[in-house]
């Protein structure tokens, strides 16, 4: 059995490396290849609401989403830590709110920490999380949830004075508990000017090389998501194209009916089974049939 990866690993990789490799998941097939690939830390982001539901932005996820998706990705992470993200008005309205919702993650969604967007106007809601031994990762720079405070999905922190605020509110969640910070869409040169300021870990996402760590949504990174296609995201593979022509290659198999061939086919002709009122045998659960078929000939 994997050990987990803790809190405290996650900080102490700050100092002693390696940089922290983080991705989103959200469903457990997807957690078991990213955690076998060697993931630190799975992300059930808010993101779901654009990649999985089809919205145009993360506003309308909800709690109970965010619970339902930590609970698969869960299952799936033998090693990685799992975070799950604060979803929009599930923790601004105040701290009481945000720690019932937290608490709520932690013991429903499955959740090794939480993640909240914001900074300054944040710091009560971090303290009370963390006081109630609640893990929280800040996010800084870009904040999704703000998309129509901020006029679009656009890089922050270009004029000093936002720039040092960004600083100011890394350190001030430092101050408050948080354990490790996402930089999402700032300059490079800021990124770095954080990660100098703070003993915590810093994950960037459009921020430049010099993070303590990185994160991408899978999809982007597996090359499966074309609505929108940011500069920092690299494609390591092209899983949309291969699911398209694995697709066209089913369609057309199935029409020449060259699929299914006998290989995928049950021989024989099935001999009916007698039925329970005809032996007397009470109707019982066969446990070890696979969920959703017979993986071979079954002559019984
Ligand atoms: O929702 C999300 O996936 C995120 C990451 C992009 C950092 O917040």
């Amino acid at each position: 059995m994997a050990q987990k990866v803790t809190v405290p690993e996650l900080r102490a990789r700050k100092r002693s490396g390696p940089k922290l490799a983080v991705l989103t998941a959200y469903d457990a097939t997807m957690a078991r290849l990213l955690d076998a690939g060697g993931a630190d830390v799975l992300l059930v982001g808010d993101s779901l609401g654009m990649v999985v539901q089809g919205h145009p932005n993360t506003l309308p996820v909800t709690l109970d989403e965010i619970c339902y998706h930590g609970r698969a990705v869960a299952r799936g992470a033998a090693r990685a830590h799992v975070v799950g993200d604060m979803p929009f008005m599930s923790f601004q309205v105040s701290p009481e709110r945000a720690l019932d919702a937290a608490g709520r993650m932690i013991k429903e969604g499955g959740f090794e920490s939480v993640k909240l967007e914001g900074g300054a106007p944040y710091l009560e809601h971090v303290r009370r999380m963390v006081r109630a031994g609640i893990p929280v990762m800040g996010h800084l720079g870009l904040l999704p949830q703000s998309v129509h405070a901020m006029g679009g999905f656009r890089v922050q922190g270009r004029e000093e004075a936002a720039a040092e605020r960004i600083v100011s509110d890394a350190r001030q969640l430092e101050e408050a508990g948080a354990y490790a910070v996402v930089l999402e869409g700032i300059p490079s040169e800021l990124a770095r000017r954080v990660t100098e300021s703070v003993a915590i870990p810093t994950i960037g996402i459009g921020a430049g090389p010099d993070c303590d760590g990185q994160v991408l949504v899978c999809y982007d990174f597996l090359g499966m998501y074309s609505d929108v296609r940011p500069k920092f995201v690299k494609r390591f593979a092209e899983l949309g194209d291969a699911v398209v022509d694995a697709t066209r290659r089913y369609v057309a198999e199935i029409r020449s009916s060259a699929f299914p061939g006998a290989e995928h086919s049950f021989g024989g002709t099935p001999k009916p089974k007698p039925l329970p009122e005809e032996t007397g045998a009470k109707p019982v659960a066969e446990p070890n049939k696979p969920a959703y078929g017979p993986a071979s000939d079954d002559p019984s």
